[in-house]
């Protein structure tokens, strides 16, 4: 079976999209963003040696908004525009040679190249193609998925990898003092180093009609923590209080959605930010995140440490694997 990539279908028209990527008069962009106003979530300098101070950020950031940037956080520039060199070198091939890393149909996995083919509630799609790699731990990793070209993709990406962990522990820290854990408690409790980083290219063509369509539809991410990189096409957006902003993009800056599992782990103190992505007319937008996810196997539930009988818990404890196909069978909010 042929399957449409959105970047074929782009090619298509310059002026018209099919009708499934038409979004319902609710969700269309045009029609729910505020304009004029780009929201400056919270920017965090991870350098800071002032421990407290960072906690407090990262708590009120995470609380509130359940979404920040953070800059100074020690990944190298270069690192970075290496990353989205290699990226982007990829989705340029010929389609042929992309589609050998196509993700099985039927496959357990969702690793691979592909285009979200299952349809939303509303029976619409998404103006985006996506390839997904595990690029940690090393028992993870499938190289089957990881394309030979660029011939660098791979040495890029097993260095941005290693870097990542840096931002990753620094970040679970502050989550855990800021609930009054011990620092590696928060670590712990979503699987220590037997975290897998799974690292997602979205590929947003430019679309004609980018007032009509959504890249990625309105999801809270499934996971503990995304830490995201995207090119300097606007696109993403997060909501408050029911409506829909532009957040802001700051060149070199990696922005972090709390995830549900983190908002299970702190018993609701901290928030999963609910987003979603548009499109642009002329540019293509490319996005890097990486979902630091708990072992699939792995019980997730409220810190037992949290729970009193004033603040009883307020999630059900669930094995990751079920918490995943529980979400996406019930709801189109979905983090692929
Ligand atoms: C996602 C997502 C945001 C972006 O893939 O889960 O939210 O900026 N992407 O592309
Ligand atoms: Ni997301």
């Amino acid at each position: 079976m042929e399957v449409e990539r959105v970047q074929d279908i782009a090619n298509l028209s310059k002026e018209t999209i099919p009708e499934e990527f038409i979004r319902s008069s609710n969700e269309q962009p045009a029609l729910t963003t505020v304009c004029g106003t780009v929201l400056e979530v919270p920017v965090i300098d991870l350098s800071d040696p002032d421990e407290e101070y960072l906690v407090k950020a990262i708590v009120e950031a995470s609380s509130n908004w359940g979404m920040f940037q953070v800059v100074n956080h020690g990944i190298p520039d270069e690192t970075i525009r290496k990353l989205k060199e290699v990226g982007q070198a990829f989705f340029e091939l010929p389609q042929e040679e992309k589609e050998a890393y196509a993700m099985p149909p039927g496959s357990q996995t969702i690793e691979g190249y592909g285009t979200k083919l299952q349809k939303e509630i509303q029976g619409k799609r998404g103006w985006v193609d996506h390839l997904f790699n595990k690029i940690w731990p090393p028992s993870e990793i499938n190289y089957r998925f990881w394309p030979k070209n660029p011939p660098s993709y791979r040495e890029t990406n097993e260095e941005y990898a290693k870097h990542m962990h840096g931002v990753a522990d620094k970040l679970f820290r502050c989550l855990s003092l800021g609930l009054g854990l011990e620092g590696d408690e928060m670590k712990a409790a979503l699987g220590g180093d037997d975290m897998v980083y799974l690292l997602k290219i979205n590929y947003y063509p430019p679309c004609p009609r980018p007032d009509l369509a959504l890249g990625v539809p309105a999801h809270t991410d499934l996971s503990t923590l995304t830490i995201l990189v995207p090119n300097d096409v606007q696109g993403l957006q997060a909501s408050r209080d029911d409506h829909w902003y532009d957040v802001e993009y700051i060149p070199n800056a990696l922005v972090v959605h709390i995830g549900d599992q983190i908002e299970i782990v702190s018993n609701g103190k901290y928030k999963s930010v609910l987003h979603r992505t548009t499109v642009n007319k002329e540019r293509t937008r490319i996005s890097w995140p990486v979902f630091l996810e708990p072992p699939s196997d792995l019980k997730i539930g409220p810190h037992p440490k949290l729970i009193t009988e004033a603040n009883p818990a307020k999630f059900e404890s669930k094995i990751f694997s079920e918490y995943c196909a529980s979400k996406l069978n019930k709801t189109p909010l979905k983090h692929n």
